[in-house]
């Protein structure tokens, strides 16, 4: 499956040289690894589970699975027996065994340039100790689920270690999204607690955080589910004498104009007030591997985002190996990964993977394009970044700027650049190759999701020649295929269904309270294989590459979106009775939103209409969400059994004439009509 040799023609292979000090120095070595990890998992990942503290070992083999729905109920089940805590292991055993106490965890860099904090791994671990007691004292006990609604400040990274550290299991909502998911993510999880902050900029645009969690506890009131607990860290507001446990000061109190803070004395509680009496010591809740670690939700092609579910013992290891791997990360490296913690991303390789290693990170607040569109570099250069891991979208848009905002700034420090989120398009990544690491950077091209934990396609830096748009092969222990549509796995060069053999540590448990659904999204439609849902193709040199999803999900900005989500929230509209989104390609995002929307009779379609509906849907789901086009339909094109044609509606949204066959279309006339009103100009 993997060629016996690397390819010599067409690749690239980043000049710098770093081949003496790697992990997994050449081809051969990846080979020879991913072998030993296919064969003998329990020899490969046994070894790398000694690096790790357990308070009790395992038993029996590393991993227990079925992922055949013939076969019965689908579970996976890794290092059985074993208990341990992942907080104890990123934080303790690094101040402790390791003496890495005055190592910097984090640089958090703020929004505002000037604005930054250092924390080293002891006092980090004085503060998630505290917290850790926090929750404790406000009745939060093992299994409990907590949501988090946090901008990304050093007090998110300390609120999930302390759900973590007390067996707790955190859930949390980046902080763009609307007051209505958030009310719909606390539903789903019941959660018992919500964890937040006053508010925060993005950019130059003041978020008032706060605001939206009143009004999602006011939803989740009126759905009958008060959640009684609602603990508000002052990010703007802090005063003087809340300083947080830091080595250096915090940003000074700005005042912003703007800023509101609502109070429901019932229901809130101050961070500041609270950490101020606790004590700094918190024995950790010792879990078993497969207790549930957090929940974090990402959209479902029916529309309802689904609570994707992860455990301790294999997601700690995955993480932690992935990272050292995947970035080669070696002890002096400054890391930075510009993703939100709100995402797996921010999850597994701005918290997890690298505190596991002791690793150093920039934790970045901001935007790429603000105060200007050189801040990516600037920070590069301030802290001497060596790994830096972003998305396309990023790069594309930093790409329209051209190249002398990166070469304003040295770049000397950097080593290792990752993407992920979305295929990279080989001209971004040649910009990203050439300009910002000028040729001397690998680029490692990460696939995953939030249902695998972490990596399962990527490169690895000094091993695998790269091609650029391809995440060229599996991570150790990942098996992968392709399918074709009647499930039959396919040889050799081909394209089809992208599908896992068996799992891998990091791969998700269940969906939250809908094991059901699990089964039915990722393992019905071919038993036998965990479906990614993403189509691929491999090439005659045996590499992968991603051709995007194949079900009713957008990819917008490296988000996924489920066009039912969107769909649902326009029809909540009076004036809509049907609407249908597909994805048009756009340059920065990668996708965009085009809605067609029928309108209910009476209705006369306007700026004004296309105002609200933007709105809506903005407030139903967030920002992310907001429509690029919206266009007047009619009529839609639809099967004779009622099925809406999103393939039609995809070229009439790209002005693409050739349909393809369309002797199924009940009613040819409205393709026409649609073409006529077509939008050209998003918003
Ligand atoms: O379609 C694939 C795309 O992002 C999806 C997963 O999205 P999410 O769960 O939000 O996680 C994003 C961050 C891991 C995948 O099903 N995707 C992610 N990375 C890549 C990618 N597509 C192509 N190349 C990638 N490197």
């Amino acid at each position: 499956m993997i060629p016996d040799k690397a390819p010599k023609e067409d690749v690239f292979h980043g000049s710098g040289d770093r081949k003496k000090e790697a992990h997994i120095p050449s081809f051969d070595k990846y080979k020879e690894l991913y072998l030993k990890s296919i064969e003998n998992p329990d020899e490969f990942w046994g070894d790398i589970a000694k690096d790790f503290f357990w308070k009790t070992k395992h038993t029996g083999q590393f991993l227990d699975y079925n992922f055949d729905v013939t076969k019965g109920e689908i579970f996976v089940k890794c290092m059985e027996g074993a208990s341990t805590n992942i907080c104890y292991n990123v934080l303790d055993r690094n101040v402790h065994e390791r003496k890495l106490g005055d190592k910097v965890a984090f640089y958090w860099e703020g929004n505002e340039p000037g604005d930054e904090l250092t924390v080293t791994y002891r006092e980090l671990l004085q503060r998630v100790c505290q917290f850790a007691n926090v929750l404790k004292s406000q009745g939060v006990k093992k299994g409990d689920r907590v949501s988090i609604y946090m901008p990304m400040v050093v007090e998110l990274v300390v609120a999930m270690l302390a759900c973590v550290r007390i067996g707790a299991v955190h859930s949390i909502v980046f902080a763009g999204f609307s007051s209505q998911s958030l009310c719909e993510r606390i539903l789903d999880s019941q959660c018992s607690l919500l964890v937040t902050a006053d508010g925060f900029y993005r950019g130059d645009k003041l978020i008032n955080l706060k605001l939206l969690a009143d009004e999602a506890l006011q939803k989740c009131r009126d759905k009958g589910f008060p959640v009684h607990r609602c603990i508000m860290l002052k990010h703007l507001s802090r005063e003087a004498e809340e300083t947080p446990l830091v080595s250096q000061s915090p940003p000074a109190k700005r005042s912003c104009p703007g800023l509101q803070v609502p109070w429901n004395p019932e229901v809130d509680l101050c961070w500041h007030s609270l950490v101020r009496g606790a004590s700094d010591e918190c024995e950790p809740e010792w879990c078993e591997s497969e207790d549930p670690l957090f929940i974090l939700y990402t959209s479902g092609s029916t529309g309802k985002p689904k609570g994707v579910l992860h455990t301790v013992s294999g997601y700690m290891l995955y993480t932690a190996t992935t990272f050292k791997l995947v970035f080669d990360y070696q002890p002096d490296d400054i890391y930075w990964c510009t993703a939100d913690i709100g995402w797996i991303t921010g999850h597994s390789y701005i918290t997890y993977g690298p505190l596991a290693n002791g690793a150093t990170s920039v934790l970045f607040e901001g935007l790429p394009t603000y105060p200007d569109v050189s801040r990516m570099w600037e920070i590069v250069d301030k802290y001497h970044v060596t790994k830096f891991y972003t998305a396309p979208t990023a790069i594309r848009l930093l790409m329209k700027y051209g190249s002398e905002p990166v070469q304003k700034y040295k770049r000397e420090s950097l080593k290792v650049l990752g993407t992920v989120g979305e295929p990279i398009n080989p001209e971004a990544w040649q910009w990203y190759y050439t300009v910002v690491g000028e040729k001397r950077c690998p680029i490692v091209d990460t696939f995953w999701q939030t249902e695998t934990g972490g990596h399962v396609l990527t490169p690895l830096p000094a091993a695998t020649p790269m091609k650029p748009g391809s995440a060229t092969f599996p991570f150790f222990g990942v098996v992968p295929a392709i399918l074709n549509e009647s499930g039959e796995e396919l040889e050799g060069p081909s394209e089809g269904y992208l599908v896992f053999k068996q799992p891998w540590p990091g791969v998700m448990r269940t969906v939250y309270g809908n094991h059901q659904r699990f089964e039915t999204i990722y393992f019905k439609k071919f038993p036998g294989y965990y479906v990614t849902g993403d189509g691929c193709r491999r090439d005659q040199d045996g590499y992968y590459w991603i051709t995007g999803r194949i079900d009713d999900m957008l990819n917008v900005s490296g988000h996924l979106l489920s066009t039912a989500e969107v769909e649902s929230a326009l029809v909540e509209h009076e004036a809509i009775a049907e609407a249908a989104v597909v994805g048009r390609p756009h340059p920065v995002k990668g996708e965009s939103l085009y809605c067609f929307v029928t309108l209910t009779d009476g209705m006369t379609f306007n700026c004004t209409l296309e105002a609200q509906l933007r709105k809506q849907v903005r407030e139903k789901i967030g920002a992310i969400a907001t429509p690029d086009y919206i266009q007047d339909a009619p009529g839609l094109p639809k099967t004779r059994s009622g099925k809406i044609m999103r393939r039609v509606l995809r070229k009439i949204a790209c002005g693409e004439r050739d349909l393809g066959d369309v002797s199924t279309l009940a009613d040819s006339s409205v393709v026409e009509q649609l073409f006529q009103n077509r939008c050209c100009t998003a918003v």
